[in-house]
């Protein structure tokens, strides 16, 4: 059943194997870089190397990843008429020959995953199973969207019509589809947007986040190697200002997929709109004010469990992250100080050892702003707990400690925060539509965590909240392809949700052909 079919996910590393584990920390040390990268744009000459921006460890910027080189006007150009010129041979081509080469990728990407992970920590920061977890969401985005393709594309839909006259409906690309993705996901969020705009039949410009390119021209590198045309996939390093701004102001775009902040997915919105060109296509997946709701009847071990995973794990630097925690009174003194324990037990260092929780963020940009954030906090708010940092391990990278204070009122933020930080409100049992109301009016409406062992609370809660996905009694970070179709509501995103059964149809157009037989 097509069902048991899209819920293959990839298997990931097996930490109980120390056999597995050697082999992945053999893989990950023979993988050192430097790696180098250049706009893959067939029949462009690329700026000289000389040109080159340096990219470094955020775990120890002393030391030098690679070096990637941008992409100047010309090569947008010419990226843009290659698109033009390969988009229609790659529609023509059976979904189901479209979806074996993204299928091939996925398993290139698995066999090679070694060298991923080495790349995910040492450009990106991420830990080792954050690192595991994306090559793993990569290859399911790609074998989702192969099967998706198989099934929405393969044959068109047959439709009723008079006798003498046959009505059907096709799915095909739209065009150019230019993809851009944020650094957080580097690997799974950009392959996941370019591989769907692939296997719909699109000819894909692939832009990465100017702090993760070397992967992007691995994940671009990868998917060549499986088949697909080098005009049909094009890989466009640059600043999102220029070369990003370039790409979605031209008329020759049919539509972007773009995961990232909310001003930029506004940005977007408004350069597309302002084109004198056909209406294209956006799917903009953005920020969160995100909260979980934990009640009286909820157990305290679980509330902290679940939230210091929502919070912390990847540095806080996950769009699904909890960003505020609304606790009930009565429970709240538990929680806090428990909060606090669990806080001390974190070890924040070097993403390339197991025993790592906390890695770094992702560049001194993103840590100024949290820094700033934390003084105000300081200033303005209760200190539930703080992480230490061992300056030995984390004196020479861009480490943010992760904390957690009490606020007043959601009013309070006025923006997403973008790292470790949580923050705690505590609520009377007579406020849940207030607490709702509050979550609601932030505009956002991306994932929110319930703990409540009341059902009413749980429904009440549930269908007042506008967000995209709801997890109750559990961890709210982490959706799986296939399973928890993810992208949120509002400020959120525009939806399609990724990883989940519509998402190919925003990429496609529909053709009715009518025939008088
Ligand atoms: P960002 O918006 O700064 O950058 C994202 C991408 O947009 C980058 O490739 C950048 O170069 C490009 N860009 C920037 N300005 C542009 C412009 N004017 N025109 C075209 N492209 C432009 O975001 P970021 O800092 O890389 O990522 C973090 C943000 O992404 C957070 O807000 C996070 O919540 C969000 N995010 C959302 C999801 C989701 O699925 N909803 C997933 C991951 C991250
Ligand atoms: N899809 C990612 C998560 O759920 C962002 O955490």
């Amino acid at each position: 059943n097509i069902y048991a079919e899209l819920r293959k996910n990839s298997m990931g590393v097996n930490f109980s194997n120390d056999n597995e584990l050697r082999a992945m920390a053999e893989a990950v040390n023979a993988n050192a870089g430097p790696w180098t990268a250049a706009p893959l744009v067939p029949g462009a000459v690329v700026g000289a190397a000389s040109a080159a921006i340096a990219v470094t460890n955020p775990a120890d910027r002393r030391q030098t990843v690679g070096s990637y080189v941008s992409a100047d006007s010309a090569t947008v150009d010419k990226a843009l008429s290659n698109a033009v010129a390969a988009q229609h041979n790659w529609d023509r081509l059976p979904a189901a020959s479209r979806a074996a080469i993204l299928e091939h990728a996925a398993e290139q990407l698995e066999a090679r995953r070694g060298e991923f992970i080495a790349l995910c920590v040492r450009e990106a920061g991420k830990s080792l199973p954050d690192a595991i977890a994306e090559i793993r969401e990569a290859a399911d985005f790609l074998r989702y969207y192969a099967t998706m393709a198989r099934r929405l594309f393969g044959q068109p839909e047959q439709l009723p019509g008079p006798t003498g006259e046959s009505n059907q409906l096709f799915l095909n690309g739209r065009g150019v589809f230019v993809c851009i993705s944020p650094w957080n996901f580097p690997l799974a969020i950009f392959l996941g947007q370019v591989s769907a705009a692939l296997a719909a039949g699109n000819a894909v410009i692939a832009k990465p986040a100017e702090q993760t390119s070397l992967i992007g021209h691995a994940a671009v590198k990868l998917l060549h190697d499986a088949g697909v045309p080098a005009d049909v996939l094009q890989y466009l390093p640059g600043d999102g200002a220029t070369v990003g701004a370039a790409l979605t102001r031209d008329a020759r775009v049919s539509g972007v997929a773009f995961t990232g902040s909310t001003d930029t997915a506004w940005a977007i919105n408004r350069a597309l709109a302002a084109r004198n060109a056909p209406i294209a296509a956006l799917i903009a997946e953005t920020g969160g004010q995100n909260a979980m709701i934990a009640d009286s009847s909820a157990l305290p071990e679980q509330i902290v469990k679940d939230v210091i995973a929502s919070a912390f794990q990847s540095a806080g630097q996950r769009c699904s992250a909890a960003r505020v925690l609304f606790v009930q009174e009565d429970i709240a003194d538990k929680v806090c100080n428990m909060l606090a324990g669990a806080m001390a037990e974190l070890k924040v260092g070097d993403p390339g050892q197991l025993s790592t929780d906390v890695g770094p963020v992702i560049d001194e940009d993103a840590k100024k702003i949290l820094v700033d954030h934390a003084a105000r906090m300081d200033k303005d708010a209760k200190k539930i707990g703080e992480v230490a940092l061992d300056p030995a391990t984390t004196a020479n990278g861009t480490f943010f400690a992760p904390r957690a204070y009490e606020i007043p009122s959601l009013a309070t933020l006025t923006r997403e925060v973008f790292g470790p930080v949580l923050h705690v409100i505590r609520w009377k049992g007579s406020e849940l539509e207030q607490v709702v109301e509050q979550i609601n009016a932030t505009g956002y409406g991306l994932t929110l965590g319930i703990h409540s062992r009341i059902n009413d609370t749980v429904d009440y809660i549930a269908s007042h909240a506008r967000v995209g996905n709801c997890y109750v009694n559990r961890n709210q970070i982490g959706a799986v392809v296939g399973v928890q179709p993810f992208g949120g509501e509002n400020l959120s995103g525009t939806g399609p949700k990724a990883g989940g059964p519509h998402y190919l149809l925003r990429f496609a157009g529909e053709r009715t052909l009518t025939i008088n037989t």
